[in-house]
């Protein structure tokens, strides 16, 4: 495909930038990122931590696979190629809301160390906050929420994360948080525990 970024001229943020917004919504935006297998509780975690969040007067957005999928990337599948280009228009979207002051909850999937890397270096080290939602295999699997796991054994999808598609789990991440092993009220409340200090407005910011 032939570029033509030689002749575009975005505009981005020259006329309001950022910083004026974040004063406006006395919030300092932040990409907060839940990656985890499909039944972790990456949604049910974000669904509870916006409600704390929107109590605490922050404004966020949730991004979250299923909707995405089902709209903007509704193009995508879910080969390597698919979930990368799903990924970085995600990130691409995360910062349109950051330069808008607004706090996302993205939860996707993310199954690779490259694909977490496009959305970090989209987003900027600064602003991307990278949450392990963990809960072993099996669990997920037991769960299976959405009947997807057992229809993955029996072959009818193909690519499944876990089963028959790879996911590697996170190294090196700001927080981990083992849904295995505790309950949705402390979950939110550690991730609560480390996100608000990140998003407290404060009036002097470099
Ligand atoms: S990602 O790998 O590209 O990050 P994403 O989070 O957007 O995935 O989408 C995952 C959601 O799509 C799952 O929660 C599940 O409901 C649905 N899904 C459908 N097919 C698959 C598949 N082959 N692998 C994983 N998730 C799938």
């Amino acid at each position: 495909m032939q570029s033509h970024s030689e002749n575009l001229f975005p505009v981005h943020h020259e006329i309001l930038d950022r910083t004026v917004k974040e004063k406006l919504l006395q919030q300092r935006a932040r990409v907060v990122w839940l990656t985890g297998l499909s039944g972790a509780g990456k949604t049910t975690l974000a669904k509870y931590l916006e409600e704390e969040l929107f109590n605490r007067g922050f404004l966020t957005q949730i991004l979250d696979g299923d909707n995405i999928r089902s709209g903007v990337n509704n193009n995508l599948g879910f080969s390597d190629a698919d979930r990368h280009e799903n990924i970085r228009r995600i990130a691409e979207i995360s910062k349109l809301f950051l330069n808008c002051g607004i706090i996302t909850i993205n939860c996707f999937i993310s199954p690779t160390d490259d694909i977490r890397a496009i959305a970090r270096r989209i987003i900027g080290e600064e602003d991307f906050i990278e949450i392990y939602v963990n809960a072993p295999l099996a669990v997920c699997e037991d769960r299976d929420v959405k009947g997807l796991y057992s229809k993955a054994r029996r072959g009818e999808i193909k690519e499944f994360t876990g089963i028959t598609s790879p996911f590697e789990a996170p190294r090196q991440v700001d927080l981990e948080i083992r849904t295995d092993l505790l309950t949705i009220g402390q979950s939110v409340a550690k991730i609560l525990e480390f996100v608000l200090p990140e998003i407290l407005y404060r009036e002097m910011q470099a």
